[in-house]
């Protein structure tokens, strides 16, 4: 055990396609499911073969604190998630969680925008539970390509908080980017904090918005990852802080979730 985290091999409870390439998969995992905040993460290897032999860090979806499980929501990119696709119910995999600092939560009073753009939204739904119970007034915009790729749509529908979809094609919800109109959206919902996670360009141009509307952004960053904990400094990123000093810090360790406009937003 590292300090808080748990080093296991985690019991694949479920797993199955919500999409095309796309899974949930289910690990028994009690300690990560008792110590998860919203917006941690958590790495796991498809095999104890060391095959390949980096984890993978994947954001922690969801939670049952009574089975003590814990849910990725994830997408097949290249060999470690191809693997982790195929593994079987009763596999045990190698597991290290939770990890990272997660999101700064709103207190109640505040009102929240979440905005989540395709596999983006799998660290913002325990986020969207905590505001949910805290008492924060907050509404969801939800993007992706096409309608079938618009992920969790039945668990965020059961919240009872307000959604606008966006497709890039226009299967569902409003034809274009989220970031169209956003502006006015924070101004006429009287928004004071953002949360956003999706692909960095959403992420950047959210980021930029609410720097301009002197609104707070909270978005969570995704590097390539080797040890998860803040050892192998593989994860290291551009930070500004407040007071225009630049360090460097580990999107692993120090994240992955920063303010927006203290992020060095790359192309
Ligand atoms: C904190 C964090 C949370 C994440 N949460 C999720 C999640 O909830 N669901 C999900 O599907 N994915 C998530 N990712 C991305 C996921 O970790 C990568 O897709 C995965 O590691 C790719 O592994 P691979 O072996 O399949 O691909 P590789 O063969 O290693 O690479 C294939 C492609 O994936 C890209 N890639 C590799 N690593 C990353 C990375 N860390 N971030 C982004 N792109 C990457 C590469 O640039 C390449 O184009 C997260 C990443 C981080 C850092
Ligand atoms: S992945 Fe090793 S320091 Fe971040």
């Amino acid at each position: 055990m590292i300090t808080g985290i748990e080093t296991t091999r985690a019991e694949v409870l479920d797993i199955f396609a919500v999409a095309p390439g796309i899974f949930e998969l289910t690990l028994l995992a009690p300690h990560a499911a008792e110590q998860a905040r919203p917006g941690q993460f958590l790495m796991v290897k498809p095999n104890s073969q060391n095959q390949p032999f980096l984890g993978r860090p994947m954001g922690i979806f969801d939670v049952d604190k009574e089975k003590g499980s814990v849910t990725i929501l994830f997408e097949v990119h290249g060999g470690g998630t191809r693997l982790l696709s195929e593994v079987k119910k009763g596999d045990k995999l190698p597991l290290l969680a939770p990890l990272g600092n997660g999101f700064p939560l709103a207190e109640a009073g505040r009102r929240a925008l979440v905005i989540g753009g395709g596999i983006g939204v799998a660290p913002l739904y325990p986020l969207l539970l905590e505001l949910k119970a805290r008492g924060v007034y907050t509404e969801i915009l939800l993007g992706a390509q096409t309608a079938e790729r618009l992920l969790a749509l039945d668990r965020l529908c059961k919240l009872d908080m307000a959604i606008s979809i966006f497709t890039d094609d226009g299967s569902m919800g409003t034809k274009g980017y989220i970031t169209t109109g956003l502006d006015k959206l924070i101004e006429e919902a009287r928004i004071d904090i953002v949360y956003c996670c999706g692909p960095t360009p959403l992420m950047r141009g959210v980021a930029k918005i609410c720097r301009e509307a002197g609104v707070e952004c909270q978005v969570s960053l995704e590097e390539r990852m080797g040890c998860g904990f803040g050892i192998c400094v593989g994860c290291v990123v551009d930070h500004r802080a407040a007071d225009g000093t630049i360090s460097k810090k580990r999107v692993c360790y120090d994240g992955p979730v920063f303010e927006g406009k203290e992020v060095f937003w790359r192309d």
